[in-house]
């Protein structure tokens, strides 16, 4: 069998964090591995958020320097900007015109906007057929995501189907790829870490904005003294992430066992959490150091990218009846 074509995204809306590295960028980062893979920075996405020009061009170099310092490999895996490769609106118009309106209606982002009141743009409304745009335009098979992304991922496979009805194969239907432990990373207030919650914490944070962070963490009311129980604390949650198997045992042994206050746990969450991101965090600065290293990586990707893009449009465009 062929190796399969793995593909993933992530909005440059601000800096990385817990929820993004452990549900996306490592799982993409050991496909790598297995596969070819494709990482792209998914600014047409955040443009339906950033709207000054100078963070989303920021945004958009600093996530890609966290995804290479995290361990994506240039030379294995293509990182590339999603807007290097414009033809994915073309595809998005092309899918939008497929795509039933009550299926869009469905969708959680668009929905939370209506149920907070806010007037969703269009851009909101529109965007899993980008997402779809995207994962068709470069015949992916596998899309590593976190779990908020699934339904997304639904849609891009109706609109294949529907289309390889209509249209004969054209399109490649894909799969997502979740990791059941990490597949929602929960947040300091315990509910789903996300940049809209104000709840996360940030892979390369300065040190003492870390510990005032994870000190930050909400709990119970409980004594030091009383026994607690690890199943129900997302300290004891996010330490699994970072933290060894015997260091978790440990900590799990000490809450059961009472005699320990949050404080304490708390402060070994940190220093797991700093550890853990060490190596990177001296990565990210060498690469930081020289910004010749991130353009010549990125316009080497949009090349690759452009490789297999501009083929299926051209296929997609002839199927569907454009051009001579
Ligand atoms: P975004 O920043 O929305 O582009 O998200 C990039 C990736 O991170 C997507 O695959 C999300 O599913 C994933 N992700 C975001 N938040 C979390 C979370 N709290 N837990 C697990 N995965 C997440
Ligand atoms: N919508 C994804 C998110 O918010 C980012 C994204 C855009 C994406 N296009 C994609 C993810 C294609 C996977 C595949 O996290």
């Amino acid at each position: 069998m062929a190796a399969p074509r793995i593909l993933s995204g992530i909005k440059p809306t601000g800096r990385p964090h817990l929820g993004n590295y452990f549900g996306m960028m490592q799982p993409g980062i050991a496909w790598q591995e297995k596969g070819e893979a494709f990482y792209f920075i998914a600014d047409y996405h955040a443009f339906t958020t950033v709207h000054t020009p100078a963070d989303l061009r920021d945004h958009s170099r600093s996530v890609a320097l966290d995804f290479l310092a995290c361990g994506l490999d240039p030379q294995k895996a293509v990182l590339f900007r999603q807007s290097d490769v414009p033809e994915v609106t073309e595809l998005a118009w092309l899918l939008t015109c497929l795509t039933p309106m009550p299926m869009l209606e469905n969708c959680h982002a668009y929905k939370d906007q209506v149920a907070k009141g806010v007037v969703p743009s269009h851009g909101v409304f529109a965007y899993p057929v980008l997402m779809a745009a995207d994962i068709l335009l470069y015949n992916s098979n596998i899309v590593p995501v976190g779990k908020d992304q699934k339904q997304h991922v639904e849609v891009t496979r109706d609109l294949a189907e529907k289309a390889n009805r209509l249209f004969g194969p054209i399109f490649t239907v894909p799969q997502p790829s979740i990791v059941p432990e990490m597949a929602t990373v929960l947040g300091l207030d315990g509910q789903k870490m996300s940049k809209s919650y104000n709840n996360t914490i940030g892979l390369f944070e300065e040190e003492k904005a870390l510990r005032k962070k994870v000190m930050s963490i909400v709990t119970d009311s409980q004594p030091v003294e009383a026994p607690k129980d690890p199943a129900a604390s997302s300290i004891v949650a996010l330490y699994k992430l970072v933290a060894s198997p015997d260091q978790v045992t440990q900590m799990e042994a000490d809450f059961r066992a009472g005699g320990t206050g949050y404080g304490d746990f708390k402060k070994r969450l940190f220093e797991g959490i700093w550890e853990h991101f060490a190596p990177f965090r001296a990565r990210r600065a060498e690469l930081a150091a020289d910004p010749a290293i991130l353009d010549a990586i990125l316009a080497d990707g949009a090349r690759r990218a452009r490789a297999v893009a501009l083929p299926t449009m051209e296929r997609v465009r002839k199927a569907m009846g454009f051009g001579p």
